[in-house]
């Protein structure tokens, strides 16, 4: 089913053969560089800070020749208390053809959605989802393991309040890999397989995805919290339990010194720098996909 002129909120109501079809086309942009220019607006509403998903999805607009209209949360009348949604209606009034929304209120974006009469992408939504952040994290571990089908991906740390855990994990079990988890006990999923130490989730996995801790979604917790990711940071002595063909992920912006170390950046294994330049790609095969550009 085609995703042409529809929103993007989340991976899970896609087949698995939407989301491969994203890959092809983000590998196609890849290797030929053929980019046909189109005309065409983009608005981007980010309220919540940014560097990689809105960099790249600017990127990927300019590259097709498209335009943006870049809304961020500390400079716009939000401040003055617009909502949402009628941050939405303001840049669909300027004739944007597409929206890429970044929020982390209460207002839902599948109901702001429904509100409006052109698409919208989710560029990451409190810890519900980041979908393009899914996707190119799937499109990493396809480009360097061969596939996703049969892989052991573990999730470390922070998988509670993570968004990007969320989505992740909606495409790697859609596209038939095992998924479990390993961090502190208090930021536990109950859906997934648990490895309360790391060095055995290391030693079951292919792939490990290392995320940031969230503090500002730890709500009235102590801020401490980043000392208990310390036995879960992949440094040189944890990644000796790792396969030597394995597969390193994290989708930043990550701290040094509390979820890795700088060695970790240097490993063969480590994809993180592949998974910012797939960022652009992926977001440009999205927008493609939604405008139908060819
Ligand atoms: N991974 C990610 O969403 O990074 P930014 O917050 O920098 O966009």
């Amino acid at each position: 089913m085609s995703i042409q002129g529809k929103s993007l909120l989340d991976l899970k109501s896609l087949s698995a053969e939407q989301l491969l079809s994203f890959f092809d086309r983000a590998r196609s942009l890849k290797e030929t560089k053929m980019w046909r220019p189109h005309r065409f607006l983009a608005g981007l509403v980010f309220l919540e800070s940014s560097t990689r998903t809105t960099g790249s999805f600017q990127v990927a607009v300019h590259r097709w020749g498209g335009q943006t209209v870049v809304v961020s949360g500390s400079t716009s009348s939000v401040t003055k208390g617009e909502s949402v949604l009628d941050t939405c209606l303001t840049l669909q009034s300027f004739g944007s053809d597409l929206l890429i929304v970044r929020h982390g209120s209460d207002e839902s974006l599948a109901s702001i959605a429904r509100q409006l009469k052109i698409p919208v992408i989710n560029a990451g939504e409190g810890v519900a989802g980041h979908p393009t952040q899914g996707l190119l994290d799937a499109f990493t571990i396809q480009e360097a393991r061969g596939g996703i089908r049969g892989e052991r991906i573990l999730v470390v740390g922070d998988t509670k309040h993570s968004r990007v855990a969320s989505s992740a994990l909606e495409v790697f079990t859609q596209l038939g890999a095992e998924v479990a988890s390993s961090g502190p006990l208090v930021w536990k999923r109950d859906d997934l397989r648990y490895f309360d130490r790391l060095e055995q989730g290391l030693e079951w996995a292919t792939v490990v995805m290392s995320l940031r801790v969230q503090k500002e979604r730890h709500m009235g917790q102590d801020s401490s919290t980043t000392d208990l990711m310390l036995p879960y940071q992949l440094n040189s002595q944890t990644l000796r339990h790792f396969r030597s063909d394995g597969v390193i992920l994290h989708p930043g912006p990550f701290n040094r010194g509390i979820e890795l170390t700088d060695e970790v950046l240097l490993d063969a294994r480590c994809c993180i720098w592949k998974q910012v330049e797939n960022g652009v790609f992926i977001r440009a095969a999205v927008i493609a996909e939604i405008l139908g550009l060819t």
